[in-house]
This record gives C-alpha cells, sequence and structure tokens, in this order.
C-alpha cells in the first residue's frame, strides 16, 4: 500500500511540473515570444527556453508514465481500458502517449528543423499554428486532469 501512495504523491507531482510548464509556455512564454522584435531573437529566446523546459518535461513524462503503470498494475485495473466510465484512464493514457512521442520522437528528429523553417518564412505564422496547438493539449490535458480527479473520488461523468 505505501509503495502504491508513493506512486501517487509522485505522478501527481509530476504531472503538476509538467502540465503546469505547458500552461506557462501556452499562457505566458509564446505570447511574450511573439511581441519580439525580430525573428532571430524570437527563435533564440523561444529554442532556449522551451529547450530548458524540454528536458525537465522529459524527466516528468517519464516519471508520470512509470507511476502511471506501476498503480494500474498494482490495482489490477487493466480492464478499465474496456469501460466507458473509466474514460479518463483512456484520455490521460492518449496523453501521455501524444507528448512522450513528441519530446522523445517527433521534436529531435523533425519539429525542430520544420519549425525553424517556418519561423525564418513566416515568424507570424510559425508562432501562432505553434500557439494553438499548445493550447490544444493543454485544454486536453486539464479535461483530462478534471475527470481523473473527479472519477478517483467517485463522480462519474458518464
Ligand atoms: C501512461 C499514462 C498514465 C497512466 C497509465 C495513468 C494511470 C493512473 C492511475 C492508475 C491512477 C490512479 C487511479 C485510481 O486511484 O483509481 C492515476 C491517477 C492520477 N492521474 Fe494518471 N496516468 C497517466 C497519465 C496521466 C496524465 C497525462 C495526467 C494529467 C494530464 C494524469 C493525472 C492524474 C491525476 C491528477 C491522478 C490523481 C487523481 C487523484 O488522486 O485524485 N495521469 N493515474
Amino acid at each position: 500500500m505505501e509503495l502504491f501512495t508513493l506512486a501517487r504523491v509522485l505522478h501527481v507531482l509530476a504531472v503538476i511540473l509538467w502540465i503546469g510548464g505547458v500552461a506557462m509556455v501556452t499562457t505566458v512564454i509564446i505570447p511574450s515570444v511573439k511581441r519580439l522584435k525580430s525573428k532571430e531573437e524570437q527563435l533564440e529566446t523561444f529554442e532556449r527556453i522551451e529547450g530548458r523546459f524540454a528536458l525537465q518535461a522529459k524527466i516528468t513524462t517519464l516519471i508520470t508514465g512509470l507511476s502511471g503503470f506501476y498503480m494500474l498494475w498494482y490495482l489490477d485495473a487493466w480492464d478499465r481500458y474496456l469501460q466507458l466510465s473509466f474514460w479518463w484512464i483512456h484520455a490521460m493514457t492518449l496523453i501521455w502517449i501524444v507528448f512522450t512521442l513528441i519530446l522523445y520522437v517527433f521534436e529531435p528528429w523533425l519539429l525542430h528543423r520544420i519549425f525553424r523553417e517556418q519561423v525564418m518564412r513566416d515568424p507570424g505564422k510559425a508562432f501562432s499554428v505553434i500557439h494553438k496547438l499548445h493550447w490544444i493539449l493543454l485544454t486536453l490535458s486539464l479535461i483530462t486532469t478534471a475527470g481523473v480527479v473527479a472519477g478517483c473520488h467517485g463522480w462519474y461523468w458518464f
């Protein structure tokens, strides 16, 4: 039981750091970077900040995934994937898969280069696209978090 509680504590702390960081990037950093004068300055500032956050996000997504799957194993709750009322288990797993793929696969191999090229071509459009994507991921993450906390404490929305 103690290990399960520790896993939950680590899970929630990692989620706070990770999704809180996404909120900071979405609501504060990108809008500020958009207001910088030159595209070189925009790109340099954004990459410096996002680069540091990417490392933090890689660590926190890893802790979230390990602790999350450990809790599922401990509870022997794999059959929740077959029940609609546990939509928040699907949502957590899906959000985690999307971020993990972006952070570990697409960003280093592809997105970094494509984003640089797009900023050089049309910085306004590039930052507007990346801002929208951050808003979508943040909104889905917050809905998921609300659904998990409600579900864990007996309030099922379906
Ligand atoms: C592979 C990914 C994930 C797995 C397997 C997973 C699994 C779990 C499990 C099994 C629980 C405990 C459920 C229970 O006690 O009935 C839990 C709790 C929680 N999860 Fe996840 N999770 C994952 C990712 C996420 C993500 C991406 C978020 C947020 C966006 C999240 C937020 C939370 C929160 C806030 C709790 C604690 C709720 C509470 O105690 O009130 N998890 N997770």
